[in-house]
């Protein structure tokens, strides 16, 4: 059966990513080689233009965060330089149309002022897919997701629910999956973890998240199958093989 292989990374918060974490899965994607690169959203924090309270000590400018974006790209083009990329944005990039719309509306629009001219994604060859495009492959939906459930499974849950069919969202920072097998067929949700560092200002203690990210599998009449990869202390394993930074 010919299969392509594609990779599912989502919520890295660069430049609060977790630079061991972020390196496995680099490592182990440069091994792997898959077709396609999915960067399911919240690849970038945009923390500069966060409405929430900032701590007053991190004072850096959107395109200090921005840089960091890019050079995380090209790292990861880098790592699988034959893979074709596709850039999924999340809220947390959405966070640059929000400030906009709320501080200086006049600047919505302008060429350039959007998650793929500040990412430089056109001249990278990576695609791009708006907040609100979910995209289908096959028989799987892929989207950053837009709410969070409570215990990890929970939100692939809802996401499978609220879709009707099979998918795979970020969103949660956690990993879990939830099939639903009815009379009629069997639905799945997965979601798919984590690579920010799991220290946020804002939890206290450890947060209940999951570094990782997922490997799909698609062969012919759009079957599917995913294996989702842990991440833990800066490795992570595929098939029994270790890969760290
Ligand atoms: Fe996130």
């Amino acid at each position: 059966m010919t299969r392509e292989l594609h990779a599912v990374l989502g919520c890295i918060h660069v430049p609060y990513h977790d630079k061991g974490a972020t390196r496995a899965v680099l490592a182990a994607l440069r091994r792997q080689k898959p077709d396609v690169i999915h960067l399911l959203g919240d690849v970038a924090d945009c923390y500069t233009i966060s409405m929430y309270n900032k701590d007053p000590a991190r004072k850096f400018l959107l395109v200090d965060e921005a840089r960091q974006v890019t050079t995380f790209l090209d790292r990861a083009r880098d790592a699988v330089p034959g893979a074709r990329f596709e850039f999924y944005e999340g809220n947390h990039e959405d966070r640059l149309r929000r400030y906009i719309w709320a501080k200086c509306p006049e600047l919505a629009k302008l060429p350039g002022l959007d998650t793929r001219g500040i990412y430089g994604l056109t001249e990278r060859n990576i695609g791009f897919h708006d907040y609100r495009s979910p995209v289908r492959i096959g028989q799987l939906w892929l989207h950053h997701g837009e709410a969070i459930r409570k215990y990890a499974g929970w939100t692939a849950r809802a996401a499978m629910l609220k879709t009707g069919g099979n998918v795979m969202v970020a969103h949660s920072h956690r990993q879990g999956y939830a099939p639903q097998t009815t009379w009629e067929h069997t639905l799945q949700g997965w979601e798919i973890g984590c690579l920010c560092r799991l220290d946020p200002e804002y939890i206290i203690g450890r947060p209940d998240w999951q570094q990782g990210f997922a490997l799909l599998r698609l062969g012919r009449e759009a079957q599917f199958g995913v294996d989702l990869v842990r991440a833990v202390r800066g490795k992570c394993w595929i098939g029994g093989e270790e890969y760290k930074p």
